[in-house]
């Protein structure tokens, strides 16, 4: 086994900004295990599936043959081969992916895949059930989360610096839609694990966020 560690936390917590700068700093991988979902989602909308149609999210998601590669050290979906990274960052597709992953069949498909990339390589792997489920047995696990205002502000500053129009209380009404669904499924919901250490980085900066991740996990891997 490789050194793993895992990073879980609800939506807009800064857990892939946070985890790719970290990852760099510690020599590691980044998985983004949301991409993946994300990528199933995607073939999900492409062929017409509907969030609350669970048996054909079954049925669909045995098409979807989801890979990932490293590029110059950046994470690249492949969805059935073609590189979709360009097109699993939308609203539509976090939406999808929120409510697909619920789906048994969904979370079987990409178990694998999340669990052998940890055995062959040193990983952060973030999304959220790393620390509970994926990797019971990491040797750092950090649970990170901030308020609700705070992430929707967060979300709100990113999308009108892509100059996209948005409504910030619209935002936050949808992250705790996200957070109700992903925090309350019936399976692997996202769960702060036992041995897990919380990090609130509301009154954080990524700056501070950072240092203290790597304060947190050295402490852990040089024990
Ligand atoms: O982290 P993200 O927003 O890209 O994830 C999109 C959705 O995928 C999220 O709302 C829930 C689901 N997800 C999951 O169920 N388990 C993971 N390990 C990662 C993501």
């Amino acid at each position: 086994m490789g050194m793993n560690v895992a990073i879980d936390g609800p939506a807009g917590a800064g857990k892939s900004t946070i985890a790719k700068e970290v990852a760099k700093e510690l020599g590691y991988i980044y998985v983004d295990t949301g991409a993946m979902y994300r990528a199933i989602a995607l073939y999900l909308i492409r062929n017409g599936v509907k969030a609350e149609e669970n048996e054909l999210i079954s049925e669909k998601c045995k098409e979807a043959d989801v890979t990932i590669e490293y590029v110059d050290g950046k994470q690249v979906v492949f969805l059935n081969g073609e590189d979709v990274n360009g097109f699993i960052r939308t609203e539509e597709v976090g939406s999808m992916a929120s409510s697909s992953s619920t789906n048994q069949d969904v979370r079987k498909r990409l178990l694998g895949l999340q669990r052998e990339l940890a055995e062959k390589n040193d990983v952060i792997m973030d999304g959220r059930d790393i620390g509970t489920n994926i990797l019971p047995n990491a040797q750092a696990k950090i649970y990170l989360t901030a308020s609700i205002e705070v992430r929707a502000k967060r979300r709100y500053d990113e999308l009108v610096a892509k100059g996209m129009e948005c409504d910030y209380e619209e935002i936050k009404k949808e992250i705790a839609i996200r957070d109700e669904r992903d925090m309350n499924r019936e399976i692997a919901p996202l769960r702060q694990a036992k041995d897990a250490v919380l990090l609130d980085s509301s009154e954080l900066s990524v700056e501070e966020v950072k240092e203290r991740m790597i304060q947190i996990i050295k402490s852990k891997i040089e024990k």
